[in-house]
């Protein structure tokens, strides 16, 4: 181990509050496309991105210089005043989508947290509230106390009860559990449209159009949590275009703005009528740093045709993992949509597996003990994804 590191490794080890555990034993120094460069100058291809946070690669030229030409403007000013960027991100996130409006705050769970707090507010301001939030068991929607709430995972909220109340969990894609849950108290369905923390797990089309239907029969909200699979990683902008619904409110963040913290709620004009002056704010959201970061992001995007990019490399990544799933048995499914691709294993070696990536030079995450989950950035090539293949069908050989 180099000193750098070690030094690095020293100072996490005494100062910062242990919710990490033992890291992986790397710090990185620098990073430029896909590829990640290490103190001890060791290249690794970035097939995590972040988790799905690095859209448009490392060190990206039109990122660095959207970021550095609005630092030398100015970074911050309050949401007291006009922000030029954040209404023109604003406008550019409603015309790629379904929305009428957007909120920008920080994170992903801050996006919830305002799309749970709209749910409720909506209903309320009609006169008649309604409390229920359904949510589905093994999802994953953030870490703070409403948010973790609605996560479908008793360990991410056990130790810090008492919790809100008003949050009901279902089985994912069990239409029926879900029919039995909403009723008149019912302010919104939040379901992510691929489960990214709990194993890449994909929703049915058919669940999503019925669970929309009911939302509409009774008058419930269908928030989507696209945190992790928006912005372009699933080969469309969002997913929900890949399921032929519309939802009243979307939650996105990680890729927004290639690195720099961001989230943004998106909303119908009828669901962002919940909110009237006052009832939400936020000190950094959307500020004229971070939305330089997100319209260059989208226009990246747009430009360089990374949707159709993750589209045809997330097909070829799938194809390929399946041809090592026939030939050596090692693989028990390949799950996905574009560019988030979740490997489960047919033995509890996930852990073991993702070291060995990391050996050969790949950095990949484990999920549980038998799920290897890659998000890169969309910008990766097919001979880069080959590469990645080969040295995990070595791995998987042996
Ligand atoms: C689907 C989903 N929702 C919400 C979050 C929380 O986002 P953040 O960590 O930015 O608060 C995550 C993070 O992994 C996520 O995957």
């Amino acid at each position: 181990m180099d000193k750098q590191l070690e030094w690095i490794m020293h100072l996490d080890k005494t100062y910062y509050v242990n919710v990490f555990g033992d890291r992986v034993p790397v710090a990185f120094t620098h990073g430029k496309g896909v590829y990640l460069y290490a103190t001890d100058e060791k290249r690794y291809m970035d097939l995590l991105g972040g988790i799905a946070v690095n859209v448009v690669g490392h060190a990206n030229p039109r990122l660095v210089k959207a970021i550095s030409g609005q630092a030398r403007k100015f970074i911050h000013c309050s949401s007291h005043y006009y922000i030029e960027g954040q209404s023109e991100l604003a406008r550019a996130l409603v015309q790629k989508s379904f929305a009428d409006r957007v909120f920008l705050c920080n994170s992903g769970a801050e996006a919830n947290e305002a799309a749970i707090k709209l749910a409720r507010a909506y209903f309320y301001k009609k006169g008649a509230p309604r409390a229920k939030i359904i949510s589905a068991i093994h999802s994953f929607h953030g870490r703070t106390l409403a948010t973790i709430t609605a996560t479908g995972q008793e360990k991410y909220s056990k130790p810090f009860a008492p919790l809100p109340e008003g949050f009901i969990h279902v089985p994912f894609n069990n239409i029926e559990a879900m029919r039995a849950a909403v009723d008149s108290d019912t302010c919104a369905v939040l379901l992510e449209l691929v489960q990214g923390e709990s194993g890449i797990l994909p929703a049915d089309v058919e669940y999503i159009k019925a669970v929309r239907e009911l939302c509409t029969e009774t008058g419930a909200l269908l928030i989507l949590d696209e945190v992790q699979t928006g912005i372009g990683r699933t080969g469309t902008l969002f997913a929900y275009e890949q399921f032929g619904i519309i939802p009243d409110i979307l939650t996105t963040a990680k890729g927004l703005a290639g690195g720099v913290p961001i989230g943004a709620m998106l909303a119908t004009e009828n669901a962002a009528s919940g909110f009237a002056p006052g009832d939400h704010g936020s000190t950094f959201g959307g500020n004229p740093l971070a939305a330089a970061a997100a319209l260059a992001v989208l226009e990246e995007i747009d430009q360089r045709e990374l949707m159709k990019n993750a589209k045809v490399v997330g097909d070829y990544l799938m194809k390929k993992l399946r041809q090592i799933q026939k030939r050596t048995g090692s693989i028990a499914e390949v799950r996905g949509m574009g560019l988030l691709i979740g490997i489960e294993l047919s033995s509890p070696i996930a852990v073991e597996v993702r070291k060995m990536c990391f050996e050969k030079g790949y950095l990949v995450n484990s999920i549980g003990t038998s799920v290897i989950r890659i998000a890169p950035p969309l910008i990766i090539s097919k001979r880069q994804a080959a590469a990645f293949i080969s040295a995990l069908s070595e791995i998987l050989s042996l």
